[in-house]
């Protein structure tokens, strides 16, 4: 590893200043990472493409078991669909670590909507061991903060009926929208 990316790790881990953080980030450009601390060890920040290995795993993971037991055969199909997200030129991402582990991930895209600009979330997720104790929360939390600094006016998203996400995204604030329906053709 080199000095300057094993000093970045070392900010990206360690309890120190806000002060001295945006000074590091001030001194190497890493000021675009919007580094936010919301508590002792987890970091919030957008997405990098570095993460994506990181990403891909976690999403096979987390959404091979309930309630989505998805069929993911492999790291290589995980990772082509994020990438096919990532490459949307109005894709956004933010990643949460404790440490150097991955354990929560929003993927979306931005979209300028006649209303008003709205963020489309269209992969939020928590490693599975993580889950329930408020990191989702938090990682949402995070997020809205950005979006409302870049007046974005609403969150969209699809998710299943009576799974344990539904709840949590009631808990957030989001409403069931009872005038949209998903339709599916099946070719
Ligand atoms: C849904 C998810 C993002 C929520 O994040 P989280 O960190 O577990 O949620 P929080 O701890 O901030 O909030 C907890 C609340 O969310 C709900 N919840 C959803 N999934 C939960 C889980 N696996 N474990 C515990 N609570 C869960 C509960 O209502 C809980 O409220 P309670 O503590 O009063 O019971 C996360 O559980 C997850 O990644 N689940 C699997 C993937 C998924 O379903 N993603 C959403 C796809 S649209």
């Amino acid at each position: 590893m080199s000095i300057k990316a094993s000093v970045k790790e070392h900010f990206s881990v360690s309890p120190i200043s806000r002060h001295l953080k945006n000074h590091f980030a001030y001194l190497h450009g890493f000021n675009d990472l919007k580094l936010t601390y919301p508590d002792g060890n987890l970091l919030m920040r957008k997405f990098d493409l570095e993460d994506v290995d990181k990403c891909a795993e976690l999403f096979k993971e987390v959404f091979s078991v309930y309630p989505w037991y998805d069929n993911w055969v492999s790291i290589d199909k995980t990772k082509t669909y994020l990438m096919e997200l990532i490459e949307n030129p109005v894709f956004e991402g933010y990643v949460a670590y404790d440490g150097l582990n991955l354990v929560a991930v929003c993927f979306g895209h931005k979209r300028s909507w006649w209303m008003g600009k709205e963020f489309f979330i269209d992969e939020f997720y928590v490693r599975n061991e993580s889950q329930g104790n408020g990191i989702g929360t938090r990682m949402l939390n995070y997020v809205k903060e950005i979006l409302i600094e870049e007046e974005y006016m609403r969150l969209v998203l699809l998710t299943n009926k009576g799974i344990p996400a539904e709840e949590f995204y009631n808990k957030n604030g989001f409403y069931n929208n009872q005038n949209r329906t998903v339709m599916v053709k099946e070719l």
